[in-house]
């Protein structure tokens, strides 16, 4: 029997029609080559097992060293990365999958031990984020950061659009910004992180300034309609905080609208955590918002099609749920069980706990 509701129907994305509404959530696994930062042989065979979601967004890539934060993440910024990326786009479009790749500059959740010559890790404002990061194998505190001089600015930038242009040359179909979950763009936003005194601190147009001109980079390079971004409202993931969220993403929300986006993609609460950690208007994001309106954190079946029949979001992104079910989308419309994610294996180590989680094909008919 297979189960009927919006979830599974078509969604044209810009000029890309996705063959269904689930998308596979950023997941970051750190297991790239050390050393290189490469993603390797494995990953191209986890990305193309979980092919049949109408969209992938990879893990996070680091767009330079400097935006590097934990142990063997992959990045996009180095010719060896971009051949290894390109494994990963043909197995999956061999598939008749589609994927855009997140790219990331994590600001101060870092360390010294992976940054150029043990230097401080950079951010708006010389504050050091209660958190850790894993780095030498184990968990550590993240370092104190240093604030970014007005000069350099441009050159965050830079990486952002170079890193697009890696993608594109790797195969990608499109690029999601990392704006979420307390990295660099949503610690310039956030006033609880940001104390800087000129044209990139104070007030909230000042703060959305660094996610609004990355994010004209962006698209400069890619085009809009290959262009999305994540973003976190209120998530408290990495030490971040805002006095006023609503105001600030109205605000952000406005920009990425007139920049012509083609979605945006919404951490709904507290990322991994309660959706309803903090009073915020989502529908007004969705109305302010051009383009497409992705919803994520939490969702089941029941709350993905609800919320589409709804017309409340057009698109929906399962994380854990696709770490532990490649074919979660056969999986959903046969109304089948869910194989268990295995927390043990999220970050690091080989195919146990990656590539080794059955699909339904596979199991013994009982
Ligand atoms: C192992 C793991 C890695 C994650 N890595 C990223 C990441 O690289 N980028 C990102 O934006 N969010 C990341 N997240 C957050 C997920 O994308 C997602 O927002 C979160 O898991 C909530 O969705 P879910 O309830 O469907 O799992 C990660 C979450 C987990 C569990």
């Amino acid at each position: 029997m297979s189960r009927s509701t919006k979830l599974f129907e078509t969604y044209k994305l810009g000029p890309i029609t996705l063959a269904n509404r689930l998308v596979m959530a950023p997941l970051t696994r750190n297991r790239a080559v050390p050393g290189s930062f490469v993603p390797g042989p494995l990953a191209a065979d986890y990305y193309a097992q979980r092919a049949s979601a109408g969209l992938l967004i990879t893990e996070a890539s680091q767009v330079s060293q400097q935006g590097q934060g934990y142990q063997d993440t992959p990045g996009i910024y180095s010719k060896e990365q971009v051949a290894g990326w390109r494994k990963v786009t043909d197995k999956v479009h061999e598939r008749g999958g589609k994927i855009f790749i997140q790219l990331w500059h994590v600001g101060r959740i870092s360390h010294v031990d992976l940054q150029a010559n043990g230097a401080a890790p950079v951010a708006p404002s010389a504050i050091r984020a209660k958190g850790k990061t894993f780095v030498n194998g184990g968990f550590a505190d993240v370092s104190e950061p240093r604030a970014l001089e007005l000069s350099e600015i441009p050159g965050i930038i830079d990486d952002f659009k170079r890193a697009t242009k890696n993608a594109l040359e790797a195969g990608f179909d499109g690029i999601e910004i990392h704006g979420a979950n307390g990295y660099l763009l949503e610690q310039f936003a956030k006033d609880g992180a940001n104390k800087r005194n000129d044209a990139y601190g104070g007030s909230i147009e000042n703060r959305a300034k660094l996610m609004l001109e990355v994010s004209r980079a962006v698209v400069a390079e890619a085009g809009a309609e290959r262009t999305g971004i994540r973003i976190s409202p209120v998530t408290p993931a990495n030490d971040i905080s805002d006095s006023n969220p609503q105001a600030l993403y109205d605000h952000i929300v406005d920009g990425l609208s007139a920049l012509k986006l083609v979605y945006l993609h919404v951490v709904e609460g507290a990322t991994g955590g309660p959706r309803d950690i903090a009073p915020f208007d989502y529908a007004s994001l969705r109305k302010r918002f051009g383009g497409a309106y992705v919803a994520n954190n939490g969702y089941d079946f029941d709350l993905a099609s609800k919320v589409l029949e709804t017309n409340a979001a057009d698109l929906i992104a399962f994380g854990k749920p696709f770490i532990s079910n490649p074919d979660l989308v056969e999986r959903l419309k046969a109304g089948a069980a869910l194989n268990d994610w295995d927390k043990n294996t999220f970050y690091g180590g080989g195919a146990k706990g990656y590539t080794d989680y059955p699909t339904l094909a596979a199991e013994p008919a009982e």
